[in-house]
């Protein structure tokens, strides 16, 4: 291992315990420059009418709003539940709708999200149903298509929908994911995220992981100049990776134990076993560095 490596491993190592990833002592020259883009990143809102959800989230997004972010990436189980079969059309809609009214205190910000597991509506009466499946979370989100991509600055954002047959992105999208990699010039790096983690270290306990991960980590490291950072969300758990010099960052949930108090395996309140409810902020460096900084929400009802 190169010491470069070695020093931002060991840098991760030690940061893992607060859940901030600082960039290492090593290129502690770049302290006084300045990111070129800061973000946040919620994911799995899980979003519903009951128990004051909507206020306690609006509370959260005040807080995100602190830390003046560029815009926001929104990781994907935005309401509550769509898919399971018992699921009717004036649930599926009132989630939406409280979606909706929360998203109102992100006016002026651009939102680029993500499709979740729980985001699709399957038990619609028929598949001709416009509230049916894939296209109308598409429609909700206000997103271009179910994967896209975007750029700002000399970064390239990709957004992916893991929702295909054993959470993979299937044919047509991996063909798509090849094409905007190559795209990529030089000097330039890419941001993916994702709704089910591609690289994991709790999905050794719990599941979600991306099925085609070997097809991807050897995509990436075709493009290992390009490809820095890949986001996640769906374990509800706090987990960082790093493989082939790309950091994998899995960033809680907003509602952390879906916005209840928790179970027996809950190490406090409201957590999801270990992780607090929370969000990332992370700072893109014009180097293609990252940083990405877990930080606790509140959310007592
Ligand atoms: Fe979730
Ligand atoms: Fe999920």
């Amino acid at each position: 291992m190169k010491r470069r490596n070695f020093l931002r491993n060991s840098s991760l190592a030690i940061a893992g315990a607060t859940g901030i990833h600082t960039m290492p002592a090593a290129n502690s020259r770049h302290d006084f420059r300045k990111p070129v883009l800061t973000i946040a990143h919620i994911t799995d809102v899980h979003i519903r009418p009951d128990e004051n959800v909507p206020e306690r989230f609006k509370k959260c997004l005040e807080a995100v709003k602190q830390h003046k972010v560029d815009f926001f990436l929104n990781g994907g189980d935005s309401i509550h539940d769509a898919s399971y079969n018992n699921v009717k059309r004036a649930r599926v809609t009132e989630q939406w709708a409280v979606w909706d009214e929360c998203m109102q205190l992100l006016k002026g910000y651009d939102v680029y999200s993500c499709i979740g597991n729980h985001d699709p509506w399957w038990s619609a009466p028929s598949k001709e149903d416009e509230m049916y499946g894939i296209p109308y979370v598409v429609k909700r989100l206000g997103i271009p298509n179910n994967y896209y991509s975007f750029t700002r600055k000399n970064w390239h954002f990709i957004v992916l929908d893991g929702n295909y047959k054993g959470i993979t992105l299937g044919e047509d999208q991996t063909q798509w994911l090849k094409e905007e990699l190559e795209k990529i010039p030089a000097g330039h790096y890419a941001l993916l995220m994702s709704h089910y983690p591609i690289l994991t270290v709790t999905g050794t306990w719990e599941g979600g992981q991306h099925k085609d991960h070997k097809e991807l980590k050897q995509l990436f490291y075709k493009y290992k100049d390009k490809v820095k950072v890949c986001l996640s969300g769906h374990q509800h758990l706090l987990d960082r990776a790093w493989y082939n010099g790309v950091h994998y960052f899995c960033n809680g949930a907003m509602s952390g134990f879906w916005w209840g108090k928790g179970n027996e395996k809950s190490a406090q309140p409201y957590y999801y076993q270990e992780t607090p409810p929370g969000y990332a902020i992370i700072k893109l460096y014009e180097n293609g560095e990252v940083e990405n900084e877990y930080v606790t929400a509140y959310i007592e009802v």
